[in-house]
């Protein structure tokens, strides 16, 4: 067992948590409508749900989630179907997984799309009720040439049993994508109606929720304790505002950063640990010695003045006024003229746009003193320290 991560299958994507922060509304929600349309008490019927969303929103754990939190009240009068269409492909592979969930006996292959079908619903029939079937990343069944022939199975799947005798029978689908242009580039207005019958899309996360489930996801798999709540908005804020939000590059993040830490025998995660991870999973781009010298050498002295200040205080972000305690001592050490405060500022607003992504400038909130601004640099500060004062010794003052 690791001195900081302790459970680390809970950080498995394909791990279901008993919680999802700040989905649990629409957990609910989407989990009542089934149980409601499921717990019919005679007839028929089909009922098509779509989820969308940006990568990593949480669709995929979401609808799994729903599924299980069904399956405790069905139990084995419901049987749960999950198949990723993008790893299938192919519209008979996707019927013949189906299949292979629902009975290990069924033929995998030589049958027809409908023969297909009607052996998935016979063979639901001999053992429940009621079939959930999620479909992921469902518009992969249109990218190639197989989207008549997948418009054409969906339109089967959910009006099959409108040709049957079956009684107290219900089906549902979860089908995921993560825009909704296949629904009306490809589906015509009758398989639309008939396959879906409500949408529900899934906002990309913000700083906020990302802090809130990796608090959640870092209580399960870490040790109590090992990871600050510095390190966790730290993170949290990074993946908003350079990884579309993504919980999936949250995640990972927050497994590399624990992994590193142990790695370095320390006790807790800190945001440097972070700085080292994100290098580590190469989400922006290597800063190379011709950026950095293009700043000039009066800019890099402002860097430099960050760094030590971020170092100093181990903090994951660090105010102006901070910085400038540091700039005025280096200046002093490189002989150049320490700029007016609103120079700074310029010259901060400079930095960031250059280095976008590597470096991050942030106008807070309002407090007694007027607004603050804040500073963070998402590389590992040691090696970039090393790099500018390399550059300062070489480039002569006044160029700056
Ligand atoms: N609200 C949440 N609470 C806890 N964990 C979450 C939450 N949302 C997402 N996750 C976790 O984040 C990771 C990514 O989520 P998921 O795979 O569901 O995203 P997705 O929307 O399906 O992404 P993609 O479009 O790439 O398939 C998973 O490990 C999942 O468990
Ligand atoms: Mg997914």
């Amino acid at each position: 067992m690791g001195k900081i991560i302790v459970a680390p299958e809970t950080l498995d994507h394909s791990f279901i948590p008993e919680k999802l922060p700040t989905r649990e509304n629409i957990r609910s929600e989407l989990f009542l409508k089934i149980r409601q349309f499921f717990s019919q008490s005679s007839g028929k019927g089909f009922k098509g749900i779509h989820i969308s969303g940006s990568v990593g929103s949480g669709k995929t754990v979401l609808s799994r989630r729903v599924a299980a939190d069904l399956k405790t009240v069905f139990r084995e009068n419901l049987i749960i179907c999950y198949v990723n269409c993008r790893f299938s492909k192919r519209v008979y592979r996707v019927l013949a997984q189906i299949a292979s969930q629902i009975s290990s006996s069924l033929p995998q292959r030589g049958l027809s799309k409908d023969e297909f079908l009607e052996l998935i619903f016979l063979a639901t029939k001999e053992r429940a009720q009621r079939l959930l079937i999620i479909l992921d990343e469902i518009d992969s069944l249109f990218w190639g040439n197989e989207g008549e022939k997948a418009t054409d199975m969906l339109y089967s799947l959910s009006r099959y049993l409108e040709k049957t005798t079956f009684s107290n029978f219900f089906v549902a689908t979860i089908s995921i994508s993560r825009t909704e242009e296949f629904i009306f580039s490809w589906l015509d207005p009758a398989t639309r109606a008939s396959f879906i019958h409500e949408k529900k899309h899934l906002e990309a996360y913000g700083p906020g929720e990302l802090v809130e489930i990796l608090r959640y996801r870092a209580k399960l798999a870490f040790r109590n304790g090992t990871i600050s709540e510095e390190s966790l908005s730290y993170l949290a804020n990074f993946v908003a505002n350079q990884a579309w939000g993504n919980a999936r590059t949250a995640i990972d993040l927050l497994r590399l950063a624990g992994e590193i830490a142990e790695h370095k025998n320390e006790d807790v995660v800190r945001p440097e640990h972070i700085r080292l991870a994100i290098k580590e999973y190469a989400l922006i781009p290597a800063l190379d010695m011709e950026k950095l010298i293009g700043l000039g050498r009066h800019k890099l002295i402002l860097l430099l003045a960050t760094i030590l200040a971020l170092k100093n205080s181990n903090r994951s972000y660090v105010t102006r006024t901070m910085v400038q305690e540091y700039y005025r001592e280096l200046c002093a050490e490189y002989g150049e003229e320490p700029r007016k405060t609103t120079q700074i500022w310029r010259y901060l607003r400079e930095i960031e746009y250059e280095l976008s992504g590597i470096v991050e400038v942030t106008v807070s909130g309002k407090n007694q003193r007027g607004r603050s601004t804040r500073i963070s640099i998402n590389v590992p500060l040691d090696t970039l320290e090393k790099n500018i004062v390399k550059i300062l010794k070489k480039i002569p003052s006044g160029l700056g």
